[in-house]
């Protein structure tokens, strides 16, 4: 025999029994996106990779190490890769379909993301994510409504334990100056850097702030604290959104050393923690914040910007984990026919299914005895099991009770069946 091919590392197949989930928070999520005034927006997986470098940043882990990048096959100097994240494509499309400037564009998305990371629970290298942006609008009244979308998220799906950290990042002029004392401050230490931190010291220095070293720990919390170094409107705008949060009965912790791993992030930024000890290091299911520079760093005229994106499959996983979602509904009907009548059952078969849109029926596939077809519908979880005998007699007979099979005819059956779907609903 040949060799078995599996699924790329990182690379995950979603099997039917974890979809009542993803369905469940897919749904749960567009409800609301929609009740807030978001719409759908679809960009491509594939973009130019130079669309990533210039919003993403130059010297981000993602840009750097992470990207799935390629040459298109017909000319050697397009770099294509494909998309690690969504905002960066929702600020593209939006420029290139003239939709960014009236003040009134709210998109969301879902989709495939990649990441070439080192493969752990809860990190993979394709993963899925459902995300927002907001353009044109500087807040922090948006920054607020957007938190607070995610907050009713959480509740909806009873994973209201989840923990919202805040912080801010200030603008890139105020930045720039808490940069070069960062670099100072830890250029007095570079003998306790590790070599992540080394190399961050003069490309993005506040991402050592970031660090899941423990041994760097002590240092990184004597370095200089953005927050003292904030510029006046930053500090204020940050002030009035956690009087909004309050007001809006959203608790906070503020976490300075939150910096986020994209460059295009200026004000605020937030993360949502679930306290699920399985997840470990990748606790963080949602993350966003503001973006003020990035239309105009893609080419565009200046435009404020606000979003978010949540990691599906983490969101999945401590939906399974608690078994917060209700099990999937089972088959209504499993079909079975007479060796000998098939061709006027498959045809009843389809009368059903037009006359009754609710049914759920599975049709016995591959033939065999009616012995062998009520194995396989015993097997089906379906509730019932529907024998077509003849085209005047069916026998309809429940797969999870004990009881005497019932003959009827093709109008008594149809009769039967519409009254079971009635209850059900
Ligand atoms: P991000 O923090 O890189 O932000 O990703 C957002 C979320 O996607 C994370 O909090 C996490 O739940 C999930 N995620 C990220 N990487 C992985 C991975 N390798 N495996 C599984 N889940 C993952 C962004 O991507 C920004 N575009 C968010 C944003 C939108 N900011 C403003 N607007």
């Amino acid at each position: 025999m040949a060799n078995l091919i599996k699924s790329a590392k990182g690379m995950n197949d979603l099997l039917p029994e974890d979809m009542v989930y993803w369905h469940t928070l897919e749904t749960t999520v567009r409800h609301l996106f929609t009740r807030y005034g978001f719409n759908e927006i679809r960009t491509p997986i594939v973009e130019a990779t130079e669309l990533f470098s210039r919003a993403v940043g130059e010297v981000t882990d993602i840009v750097e190490k992470e990207m799935y990048t390629f040459n298109d096959r017909d000319n050697e100097k397009a770099s294509l890769s494909l998309r690690p994240e969504g905002t960066a494509g929702c600020v593209r499309a939006g420029l290139e379909h003239g939709l960014l400037y009236n003040q009134q564009q709210r998109f969301w998305y879902s989709g495939p993301m990649f990441r070439h990371e080192r493969q752990q629970k809860g990190r993979y290298r394709q993963f899925t994510q459902m995300g927002a942006e907001a353009f044109g609008m500087v807040g922090p009244d948006i920054d607020a409504d957007i938190i607070a979308m995610t907050a009713r998220l959480w509740q909806e799906l009873g994973l209201s334990d989840n923990r919202l950290e805040l912080n801010s990042l200030g603008t890139p002029q105020s930045r720039q100056a808490y940069r070069a004392l960062l670099v100072d401050y830890f250029s007095a230490y570079t003998d306790q850097l590790d070599e992540d931190s080394k190399r961050r010291l003069h490309t993005n220095p506040l991402r050592i702030l970031d660090t899941k070293n423990p041994a760097m720990k002590a240092l990184v919390a004597g370095a200089p604290s953005l927050h003292e170094h904030l510029d006046t409107e930053s500090a204020e705008h940050f002030a009035q959104l956690q009087a909004l949060l309050t007001a809006m009965g959203i608790e906070f912790v503020i976490n300075p050393r939150l910096v986020r791993g994209l460059d295009y992030y200026s004000r605020t930024v937030f993360e949502w923690i679930t306290p699920d000890a399985d997840l470990g290091s990748q606790s963080t299911i949602c993350a966003g914040g503001r973006y003020d520079g990035l239309v105009e760093q893609l080419g565009g005229a200046p435009t404020a910007g606000f979003g978010f994106a949540m990691g599906v499959e983490r969101l999945v996983h401590i939906l399974k984990n608690r078994a917060l979602v209700p099990a999937a509904k089972p088959m209504d009907i499993y079909f079975m026919v007479d060796p000998t009548q098939v061709v006027a059952g498959m045809a009843f078969a389809e009368q059903l299914r037009s006359a009754l849109p609710t049914l759920t029926m599975i049709m016995n596939g591959g033939g065999g005895s009616l012995k062998a077809q009520l194995k396989r519908a015993d097997k089906s979880g379906a509730t019932f099991g529907l024998t077509f005998d003849n085209p005047q007699q069916l026998t309809l007979k429940s797969l999870r009770e004990r009881s005497e099979p019932v003959v009827l005819t093709p109008e008594a059956a149809l009769t039967q069946l519409s009254s079971h779907l009635t209850q059900k609903a």
